[in-house]
């Protein structure tokens, strides 16, 4: 049983997310998708909001499993016995951060592996702040986040801003 770890802040969780998803998935016999803490970000969205686009987006894929964890990505692959970190590249600017991640996840864990997908050509500039903005200025998110988890996204989106 190959299990592997994609962890991010997913708030929200947008189609780029979904794409990697899907394809890790198909790596792999068990892909754990966890909402963790990035100590830079402040989300807009709780971990449970998160967590439950992210349960919505997913829910064809029977492999794929929706945590959170609040500790270290490499205690929690350690905890869940995991092999491997998957992270999506969107651009050569996303990949010194990855690469000083990937090293220091193996420093903390030996074990552990990062395996990078490239982003798919359609996704390049999407990111969750990118549809956060588009929603809070009323623009439309079609096209950007799964449809099950649109409507919902703009509702909240717009009841916070
Ligand atoms: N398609 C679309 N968007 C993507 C994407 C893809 N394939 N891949 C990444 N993104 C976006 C994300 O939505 C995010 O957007 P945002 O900045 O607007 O929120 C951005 O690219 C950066 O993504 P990422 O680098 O994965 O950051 P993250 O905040 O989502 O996740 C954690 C970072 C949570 C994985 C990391 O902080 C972590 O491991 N935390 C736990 C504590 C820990 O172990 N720290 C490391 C010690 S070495």
């Amino acid at each position: 049983m190959r299990t592997a770890i994609y962890p991010g802040s997913f708030d929200p969780v947008t189609l780029g997310h979904l794409d990697i998803i899907r394809r890790a998935s198909v790596m792999f016999d068990r892909l754990i998708v966890a909402v963790m803490h990035n100590q830079n970000k402040q989300p807009m969205f709780s971990v449970e909001e998160r967590m439950e686009f992210l349960r919505c987006t997913t829910s064809q894929l029977p492999n794929v499993e929706i945590a959170s964890f609040d500790g270290l990505l490499a205690d929690y692959a350690r905890q869940q016995g995991a092999c491997a970190v998957v992270k999506g590249l969107r651009a050569v600017s996303d990949f010194e951060y990855e690469f000083q991640m990937a090293l220091a996840n193996r420093k903390l864990n030996p074990e552990l592996d990062t395996v990078f997908l490239m982003t798919s050509a359609e996704y390049m500039y999407l990111s969750s702040s990118v549809v956060k903005d588009i929603a809070v200025h009323g623009g439309s998110v079609a096209g950007f986040v799964p449809d099950g988890i649109m409507q919902d996204i703009v509702r909240r989106t717009r009841k916070e801003g």
